[in-house]
């Protein structure tokens, strides 16, 4: 089947109680891993370039590599999604550019301003049959060139949801509860520590979701920041030559109780990029004698597969729902 919007998928998930995973592109290896374990597991799919991606790879062998997915994949439905819009223009070559799915990122700016540039995009993207997934609330982390500290993040305020989706038509909205972008996604200070040392994060506020949840009925929710930080993999980093100390993403357990209410799409990175640096970490520690591109990308792409059919069974429970 060709590219899809998200709007059918939204529907099925937001009544089917689970969510729709939304993984990050940016080279032929991880966009084949993510759509071979969606494939298998029959799950429908959201494919999301960020402008980072952009830049990286460029739009086109982005485009394509997704087409190429398409393909391969015949039976999947795929969404292809731009991640963190910052502005109207950036949007809108996605949209001219083979896109079906567009978010504008203002959460940075002002109530009315974001309204403004959001319901720009909005009637642009629904003239060209794309769909707009728009942000209320700041995360804290990294994306892009922005980052926010952490304790300047803000939760989105329940009381502006329904005039923010009323005044832009945006499709879904992006809500901030507690999760965060980037695999240090918790300052020591914001956690706990359990037995074997490691942090334990704030809960995210359900409470702010149900609000949310209550005051717009049957409308598609999103949450990003949602990477788990697999231990698995930071121990793997750590041991073969890396540093990073305390990372620590969102427990999977609440992400699965998220994908049970409104919560329709759930934006996982960071993790995949810790399966893929973990494992091209080991295999060089390992064989320190190789130079073939293909043999050390070939298990981070194994892994990645894996990691991703975890994620669609255990997490977002969308398997076998395409
Ligand atoms: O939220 C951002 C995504 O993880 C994409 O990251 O901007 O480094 O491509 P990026
Ligand atoms: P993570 O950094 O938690 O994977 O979040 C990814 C994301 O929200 C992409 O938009
Ligand atoms: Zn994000």
């Amino acid at each position: 089947m060709p590219l899809v919007t998200s709007k059918e998928m939204f529907a099925k998930a937001y009544n089917g109680g689970y969510a729709i995973g939304a993984f990050n592109v940016n080279n032929m290896e991880i966009v084949q891993a993510i759509t071979e374990a969606c494939s298998e597991e029959h799950a429908p799919v959201i494919l999301q370039v960020s402008k980072g991606a952009r830049a990286y790879a460029n739009h086109t062998y982005l485009v394509k590599l997704v087409e190429a997915a398409v393909i391969n994949c015949p039976d999947t439905p795929i969404v292809l999604h731009l991640d963190h819009g910052p502005d109207f223009e950036t949007c809108k070559a996605c949209i001219d550019g083979g896109f079906t799915s567009v978010m504008i990122d203002a959460s940075s700016k002002p109530f009315e301003e974001n309204i403004e540039i959001t319901r720009k995009v909005v009637e642009y993207a629904h003239e060209h049959g794309v769909v707009v997934e728009a942000e209320l609330g700041t995360l804290a982390g990294i994306e892009d060139e922005v980052k926010v500290a952490h304790g300047a993040e803000s939760y989105t305020r329940p009381e502006e949801v329904e005039e923010f989706v009323s005044r832009t038509g945006c499709d879904s909205l992006a809500i901030a509860i507690g999760t965060s972008h980037g695999a240090y996604k918790f300052t020591a200070a914001q956690c706990t520590r359990n037995e074997e040392g490691i942090l334990v994060p704030p809960p995210l506020r359900f409470d702010v979701l149900k609000e949310v949840e209550k005051r717009l009925p049957g409308f598609p929710i999103v949450l990003h920041g949602s990477s788990s930080v697999p231990q698995e993999y930071v121990k793997m980093i750590n041991e073969h030559g890396g540093a990073m100390p305390d990372a620590v993403g969102i427990p999977e357990s609440q992400l699965r109780e998220a994908a049970r209410s409104s919560v329709c799409k759930i934006n996982i990175d960071s993790d995949l990029r810790l399966a893929m640096t973990g494992t091209i970490r080991k295999f060089f520690c390992e064989h320190p004698d190789k130079f073939d591109p293909r043999e050390y990308l070939k298990p981070a792409r194994a892994n990645i597969k894996e990691l991703v059919r975890h994620k669609l069974i255990d997490v977002l429970g969308c398997n076998g729902k395409a």
